[in-house]
């Protein structure tokens, strides 16, 4: 009896602290980062989950389910909708391919609960194919990303060595240039790119995080950083809920205040999703220009007036750095 009250009193009082389970679907109006046990988040069909992050890792499942499980598909101007897969360590899979050995490389990482069918890959590879003659090479790590967001968080720096390892022997086996490379994750994947570009020793002309998460990744060491490439930038549309708000590339774009809600959406989810999308627009057309801020506070305030700087784009030679600001229009082309 004592003990049941005791049980009882410690659910009372975590309650207390974390607040209620959340029960709105998409709205994380409750959630206090690094405070609240529960936050909505988007899975692959952008439909909001609701996440424990106080769920348990299964650290069995992560034996099996690791990088070595990832996939490497392949689309190029050849094959811009059917890809051929590139198999770690059989360089026939490369000859036996439309692999372009001296074109520009881009690496495209998928989120939680992501496959290579995720959303953000259709997108990426057809907006890189239209502007560029170049090698798109889309990750599959389902296995990882499909379990639960702890359990996915713990596996991101196993993955994103596994896509290191590859990049190495890809670039060493086809005599390529790491100039030529060009990482872009979303959410979750933003962190495995920066494994990534950590375990080729930061070698990676650029890499570039879409609303890189921020659950469990605000005092993470294996969160990306901007020393993961020679250039590294992130793109925040969901700060402070499931994006990082923290500027943790070199150049950090804050589009319409970083927040949510972006216009045109009315919950996180949305908010979040917007930034594959804003990317997108900017490969096709390269026409959002941000202004440099003088603090984060800021670009949160939309009110930053300082020098202009492009958002995005698929220029492989990019460099800058900073916190940039700018506004955007509501629906595609934004
Ligand atoms: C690079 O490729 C050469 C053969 O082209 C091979 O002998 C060497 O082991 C490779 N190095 C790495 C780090 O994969
Ligand atoms: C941010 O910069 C603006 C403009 O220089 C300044 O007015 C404001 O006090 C700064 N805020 C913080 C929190 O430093």
């Amino acid at each position: 009896m004592i003990k049941l009250l005791l049980i009882v009193w410690a659910a009372f009082v975590a309650v207390s602290h974390a607040g209620p389970v959340p029960s709105v679907p998409g709205d994380n109006s409750h959630y206090v980062e690094g405070e609240s046990r529960y936050i909505w988040m988007s899975d692959d069909d952008t439909e909001p989950r609701l996440v424990d992050l106080q769920e348990p890792v299964d650290e069995d499942l992560l034996l099996t389910r690791n990088g070595a499980n990832n996939q490497y598909w392949l689309y190029t101007r050849s094959n811009p909708t059917n890809p051929q897969q590139i198999v770690h360590g059989n360089a026939n899979t490369i000859w036996n391919s439309n692999y372009g050995t001296n074109l520009p490389v881009k690496i495209l990482v998928h989120g939680w609960t992501g496959s290579m069918n995720s959303g953000m890959n259709p997108l990426l590879t057809s907006a890189f194919l239209a502007v560029m003659n170049c090698n798109v090479i889309v990750v599959d790590w389902r296995g990882v990303a499909g379990g639960n967001y702890v359990n996915a968080v713990n596996g991101v720096p196993n993955v994103g060595q596994h896509v290191g390892n590859f990049l190495t022997w890809l670039i060493n086996t086809t005599r390529g240039n790491w100039n030529n490379v060009h990482l872009v994750g979303f959410s979750l994947g933003a962190h495995v790119v920066g494994n990534a570009g950590r375990t080729t020793g930061n070698r990676p002309a650029r890499v570039t995080g879409l609303d890189p998460a921020g659950p469990l990744w605000h005092s993470n060491g294996n969160a990306l950083r901007a020393s993961d490439g020679q250039y590294v930038e992130a793109i925040h549309t969901d700060g402070y809920l499931q994006g990082i708000m923290t500027a943790i590339g070199q150049a950090n774009f804050y589009p319409n205040g970083g927040r949510n809600p972006q216009p045109g959406c009315s919950d996180s989810i949305c908010s979040h999703d917007r930034a594959p999308s804003l990317f997108a627009v900017t490969i096709r057309y390269n026409r959002h220009i941000g202004r440099l801020c003088a603090n984060l506070s800021q670009a949160q305030s939309n009110s930053c007036t300082g020098s202009t700087f492009h958002m995005g784009n698929s220029i492989i030679n990019k460099r800058g750095n900073g916190i940039y600001g700018l506004q955007t229009g509501a629906s595609w082309p934004y």
